[in-house]
């Protein structure tokens, strides 16, 4: 039994879409959050940016005495996965790639056209392709890069025409063009729009790689003898930025009276 809290993190408000998947699966973990808000996106980074960030917010959660970090983001677990495993030996670093792979690798074969979007950095370094061929080299797997739906669903506009109009511009030609019918969400900011696309696009098959990690925390904590139990630990939000938009988000995702959630700000300077 471990009762220490697991620390997430992601450049803004995307990994808080791994959250609610997790807590019904193991309810009693207790998690502390951080979300960069200040510096999002991400996506549109140097690697060198992403990784200096992201180094330093493993440090924050560290000393907050965290049980196991999960990279709640594509892009910083496309970039440097390796180098925050190696910078935090002391405790499991998870990223959200992995888990979306072996599932795309379990359920398509070569007969299925598999579409990832996210963001530049995401698809430029190819990881998904890796690991999922890695698995299952006859996938055939394309990417696209959306750069502009992130800092929409930071503004908040998601339930609405000028997001549609972004979704289709950046996916009509590509989906027709590769015959897409798996898509995998490789943004933890696109669960978010999850709704608009299943509008747009009803018959593609959709996965997202909020929901699979679930699953892959809960096998490492069960192998590790490292589950929660009985905590008394209040679940945590940090942001570089305490923005309206992050405070909303988390109302909206939590539904808040479920359970107590501390807003606590992160003077940027320190990250
Ligand atoms: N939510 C992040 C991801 O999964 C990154 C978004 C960004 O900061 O560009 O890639």
């Amino acid at each position: 039994m471990d009762n220490r809290p697991i620390g997430f993190f992601d450049s803004g408000l995307g990994g808080l879409t791994c959250i609610s998947p997790l807590l019904s699966l193991l309810p009693e973990e207790r998690i502390i959050y951080f979300g960069d808000t200040a510096r999002t996106p991400y996506g549109s980074k140097a690697a060198s940016t992403i990784s200096k960030f992201s180094l330093r917010i493993a440090d924050f959660l560290v000393q907050r005495n965290v049980k196991m970090i999960v990279i709640a983001c594509n892009t910083v677990s496309a970039v440097c996965l390796k180098e925050l495993t190696e910078h935090c030996p002391d405790i499991p670093v998870l990223g959200i790639i992995s888990p979306a792979a072996e599932k795309v690798a379990h359920s398509c074969s070569q007969n299925n056209s598999v579409g990832i979007i996210g963001t530049k950095a995401t698809i430029k370094s190819n990881a998904y392709e890796r690991y999922i061929n890695r698995l299952s080299p006859k996938i055939p797997i394309h990417g696209v890069a959306c750069p502009a739906l992130v800092p929409l669903i930071e503004e908040g506009i998601i339930e609405n025409e000028i997001m549609d109009l972004s979704i289709q511009y950046y996916m009509d030609r590509f989906l027709k063009y590769h015959k897409i019918d798996t898509l995998v969400l490789g943004c933890t900011h696109y669960p978010l729009i999850m709704q608009n696309i299943s509008r747009l696009y009803p018959r593609l098959s959709i996965i997202d790689p909020s929901r699979e990690i679930a699953a892959d925390i809960k096998k490492l904590l069960t192998e590790r003898d490292m589950l929660a139990k009985g905590s008394d630990f209040e679940n945590t939000f940090f942001a570089s930025d305490l923005s309206e938009n992050f405070i909303n988000m988390i109302n909206r995702i939590f539904e808040i009276n479920e359970f107590k959630v501390a807003f606590k700000d992160l003077d940027p300077d320190i990250i």
